[in-house]
């Protein structure tokens, strides 16, 4: 499988010789940066009105990503919500400073939801909680215009949309306990087993959320795929700074608040038994 962003396709090609210093290619970047305009549909955003292609890649190692670059076009709607919203409530991962959530959210509680897809059960879990402000964080461009979209048109001030890889969010940019809660709902299974090392749910990324949770903070992680909900107990239970909520040590009872996602609907439209899990930190 290719390494390369999935954004790719929106970058406007900028050729420059290869950069031989430390220096030099970081200036080289930060050129690349400034030439880059981000295409959405008919829509053309310069650097700062929307997303940037791949935010962090020119400043953090390659390494095994979560997520599969995927080419999908942005309606005129997404993209004019974009042009809107953006500027106010999106946010590019770019590795290179620690966000303020209590500026960003005027105070309130904030949960950090990891892929949200199309964003519309993002949005219903907005809309039911405006007292809790909700982080949502993907790298999919027509998602991120359709949350920014269902945000605008309902009034949720409560939502912010990041633009990037959530391992670097959580590694560069989240202070720590500075967030109530997590949520992982439907993350890529990745079936076969020489790509099991993209999953998620993994010991290390345990060890990189659980600082960022304020204490008793909930991680809640739902899948419809199971030997990846198998492995998600295993991990979780295995973890010494969470503790599950439920006192048989199993999978939980689908709390009220999750509403059903794209993802669960295609999983259940095929048969597929989902799972949640909550779990608390220590
Ligand atoms: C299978 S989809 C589920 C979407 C949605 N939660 C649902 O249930 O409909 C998983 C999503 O996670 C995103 N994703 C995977 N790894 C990610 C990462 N490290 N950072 C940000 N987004 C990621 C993918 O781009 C994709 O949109």
């Amino acid at each position: 499988m290719s390494e390369q962003p999935e954004n790719t396709p929106h970058t406007a090609p900028v050729p420059a010789p290869a950069p031989d210093s430390a220096g030099e290619r970081e200036q080289h970047d930060e050129q690349r940066a400034q030439q880059r305009v981000v295409r959405l549909g008919s829509q053309r955003f310069a650097p700062g009105e929307g997303p940037l292609p791949d935010p962090a890649g020119s400043h953090y190692e390659r390494r095994i990503r979560s997520f599969q670059p995927r080419r999908s076009r942005v309606t005129a709607g997404q993209a004019e919500a974009m042009l809107k919203r953006w500027p106010d409530w999106g946010l590019d991962i770019d590795g290179k400073r620690v966000l303020d959530l209590d500026e960003m959210f005027g105070g309130l509680p904030v949960v950090l939801e990891i892929g949200f897809g199309m964003g519309e059960a993002t949005a219903q879990m907005a809309a039911a909680d405006p007292g809790t402000g909700i982080l949502a964080v993907d790298v999919h461009t027509p998602g991120q215009g359709n949350l920014l979209g269902l945000a605008d048109r309902n009034g949720l001030t409560n939502v912010r949309v990041a633009n990037g890889d959530a391992i670097i969010l959580l590694r560069e940019m989240l202070p720590p306990e500075s967030l109530a809660g997590c949520r992982v709902y439907f993350p890529d299974p990745w079936p076969k087993s020489r790509h099991h090392k993209r999953r998620l749910i993994q010991p290390d990324f345990l060890t990189l959320l659980a600082p960022r949770l304020a204490k008793g903070g909930l991680l809640h992680c739902a899948t419809d795929w199971e030997p990846y909900a198998e492995q998600m107990l295993e991990v979780l239970t295995a973890h010494p700074d969470f503790e599950n909520s439920q006192a048989d040590g199993g999978y939980a009872p689908r709390p009220g608040f999750r509403p059903l996602t794209r993802f669960e609907g295609q999983g259940l439209d095929k048969g597929h038994v989902v799972h949640d899990l909550l779990f608390h930190r220590r």
